[in-house]
C-alpha cells in the first residue's frame, strides 16, 4: 500500500511572481540576442522593436523581483531560511547533492533532499538560487537600468569603468542567465516523474509518495523527518492504495 501526502511547498504570490519572472527573462535573452547579434537573430521587424521590448521585459523583471524580495522578507519571512546555505550545507550537503544528480539519479537512488515549507531546497539550490536572486539579478537589473539612462547616469557610469565595462559586465551576467535556464529547466525535470517539481510551481502543493503507511506513525507522535531532523510543516495527508 502506497501512502500519499500533499505538502503545501509554494505560495501563490512566489508562483505568480516565477513564471512571470521566467516569461520576462527568456525575453529578455531573446531580444538581448537579437540586439547584440542583429546578423544571427533578427524577428523583431526592426532593431528598434527589440529595444522597446527588451526594455519592456526588464522593468516587467525589475518589479516583480522587487515584490519578490518584499514578500520573502516582510511577508513570508523565511528569505534567510530558505536562500542561505548553512554551515553543513556547504561542508557534505552540497556534495551529496551533487553526487545524487551526477550518479546515484541514474541508479534510481531516491533523492537525499525532502522539500518542507521550512526547508524547501537542496543544497545545491540554495547556493545556485541564492547566486541568481540576491547577487546576478540586482546586478543585471542596475547595469540594465544604467544602460537605459546612459545620458543621466554618465557620471556613474564613469566611476565604474565606463560603458564599455557596463556593457560587457551587463551581457557577462546574461550569458550566466542563459546558462542557469538550461541547468535550471533540466534539474527540475529529476523528480519522481519529469513533471513532478513543475506541480508545485503551479498549484503549490507536491505529491509526496511513501512506500510505508504513515497513519501509525502520526498516531504514535511521530512526524516525517527533513534533512535537518525536524517535523515536516504544512502537510495534508491522504491514504491511497
Ligand atoms: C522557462 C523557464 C523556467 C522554468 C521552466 C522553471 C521551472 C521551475 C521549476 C519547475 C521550479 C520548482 C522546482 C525547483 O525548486 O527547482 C522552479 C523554481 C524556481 N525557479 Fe524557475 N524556471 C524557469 C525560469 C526561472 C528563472 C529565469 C529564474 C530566475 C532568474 C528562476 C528561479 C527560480 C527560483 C528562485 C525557484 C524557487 C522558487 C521558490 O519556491 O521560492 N526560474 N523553477
Amino acid at each position: 500500500m502506497k501512502h500519499t501526502e500533499y505538502v503545501y511547498l509554494t505560495p501563490m504570490p512566489v508562483r505568480i511572481w516565477h513564471w512571470l519572472n521566467a516569461f520576462g527573462i527568456v525575453t529578455l535573452c531573446i531580444t538581448g540576442i537579437n540586439i547584440r547579434f542583429p546578423d544571427v537573430l533578427n524577428i523583431f521587424g526592426t532593431y528598434k522593436a527589440a529595444i522597446s521590448l527588451h526594455n519592456t521585459a526588464g522593468v516587467v523583471v525589475s518589479v516583480s523581483y522587487t515584490l519578490w524580495l518584499f514578500y520573502y522578507i516582510f511577508v513570508a519571512g523565511t528569505l534567510a531560511k530558505l536562500y542561505i546555505p548553512t554551515i553543513s550545507d556547504i561542508k557534505t550537503g552540497i556534495f551529496r547533492q551533487a553526487f545524487f544528480y551526477f550518479y546515484k539519479y541514474f541508479k534510481g537512488d531516491p533523492n537525499p533532499h525532502h522539500g518542507t515549507p521550512d526547508n524547501k531546497f537542496n543544497p545545491m539550490q540554495k547556493a545556485a538560487y541564492l547566486m541568481i536572486m540576491l547577487v546576478l539579478l540586482p546586478l543585471v537589473i542596475v547595469s540594465g537600468v544604467l544602460l537605459m539612462y546612459v545620458a543621466p547616469l554618465r557620471e556613474v557610469i564613469m566611476v565604474i569603468g565606463g560603458i564599455k565595462t557596463l556593457v560587457s559586465i551587463h551581457f557577462l551576467i546574461a550569458c550566466c542567465f542563459c546558462a542557469f535556464l538550461f541547468v535550471h529547466i533540466y534539474l527540475a525535470t529529476l523528480g519522481h516523474t519529469p513533471l513532478a517539481y513543475f506541480k508545485p510551481m503551479w498549484d503549490g502543493w507536491e505529491k509526496v509518495e511513501h512506500a510505508e503507511p504513515h497513519g501509525d506513525a502520526h498516531s504514535s507522535g511521530h512526524h516525517e523527518l527533513t534533512d535537518d531532523g525536524h517535523p515536516v510543516k504544512g502537510h495534508a495527508s491522504m491514504g491511497a492504495a
